[in-house]
């Protein structure tokens, strides 16, 4: 089962450079979180200071009653091994096969026989319906295959958190699909914490149970994902919408006069708020809230045709 990370007050900057500051959110265990930003906003930073690869500047990230950036190094080993991350590309060794790559992280942190890897690797591997490609290197696979093999290794220490960043970068719509869905069948089965770093809107829209938004150096929302599919909130709005009206720009901020500008224009109705992606076998995930259950506990609306009729609030339990 996954664990609960709470994240208070962080702070990280680079020299002068502050990154974002006073972060403060709680990632519920073994629920799906996507956190979106606009490119350079520090999620990638967020995602390494997690794990311990970087440390902040102030704050606290508590996992399991200990805040993971006042552990020593050697400490901090130890927690490491809760994490499962995929990094971008992957970031499989080129000359390793496949069958290597995955067994990696269990010749090097644990004390497993042969036997006992191989019995490991071929479940993982099964998982993210990679068996019969165990002696391919990884130039010799797709984007996806590519992706679904570094998930295979993010897997192997049974880890109680899983971090995914950009894990749909230079995937076509259709294996972001399936990567997806293997994300979500994955959280059915082993309840792992997810954390999902994204551009993909329709991926923000359908996947998580909470959306977190990384604007202007702080984090300008993190919630319910009924809660964020609602809010009239204008940087909420236009980024979950991709929307070019709002107060983001090309430049990431745009000035006051763009901004007056725009204040008097009309904007577009809010979109329906999509059902969210089901496990393959259509049970709900254990952390999964009903369809609209968000929306009906706060007294919001949902925008009409939302959850996938038209018939806007009458039972939302029943969509599921
Ligand atoms: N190790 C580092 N040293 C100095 N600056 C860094 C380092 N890592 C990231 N940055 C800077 O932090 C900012 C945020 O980077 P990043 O987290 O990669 O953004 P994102 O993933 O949201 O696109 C960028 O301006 C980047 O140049
Ligand atoms: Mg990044």
């Amino acid at each position: 089962m996954g664990v609960e990370i709470d994240i208070r007050g962080l702070t990280k900057s680079f020299g002068r450079q502050v990154i974002w500051r006073d972060v403060t959110l709680t990632l519920p265990a073994g629920e799906i979180s996507v956190l979106l930003g606009p490119s350079g906003t520090g999620k990638s930073v967020l995602l390494k200071t997690l794990v311990g690869l970087l440390r902040p500047d102030a704050g606290s990230i508590v996992i399991e009653g200990q805040d993971i950036c006042r552990l020593k190094e050697r400490d901090l080993y130890e927690v490491r091994k809760l994490f499962g991350v995929l990094f971008q590309d992957g970031a499989l060794f080129g000359s390793m096969n496949l069958y290597d790559n995955v067994a990696f992280p269990l010749r090097e942190h644990t004390r497993k026989s042969e036997s006992e890897i191989r019995a490991v690797v071929r479940e993982k591997m099964d998982l993210v319906g990679l068996v019969g490609a165990e002696d391919k290197l990884p130039g010799e696979l797709s984007g996806g295959m590519r992706k679904r093999a570094g998930l295979a290794r993010a897997l192997v220490l049974d880890p109680k958190i899983i971090l995914f960043d950009e894990p749909d970068s230079g995937l076509d719509p259709v294996r972001t699909a399936f990567l997806n869905q293997l994300i979500v069948d994955l959280n059915q089965r082993i309840g792992a914490t997810i954390l999902i770093v994204t551009h993909d809107i329709n991926t923000a829209r359908t996947v998580p149970d909470n959306i977190g938004l990384l604007y202007h150096r702080h984090l300008a929302m993190f919630g319910p994902r009924e809660m964020l599919l609602s809010s009239e909130e204008s940087v909420v709005r236009q980024f979950l919408n991709a929307q070019r009206v709002g107060p983001i720009g090309m430049s990431e901020e745009k000035d006051a006069d763009e901004l007056a500008a725009e204040r008097d224009t009309e904007l577009p109705p809010l979109p329906p708020i999509p059902l969210q992606m089901m496990p393959s076998d259509g049970v709900p995930r254990s952390r999964q809230r009903p369809p609209g259950q968000w929306c009906a506990e706060n007294g919001i609306v949902p925008p009409a045709g939302s959850f996938g009729g038209s018939d806007v609030g009458a039972d939302p339990a029943a969509a599921l």
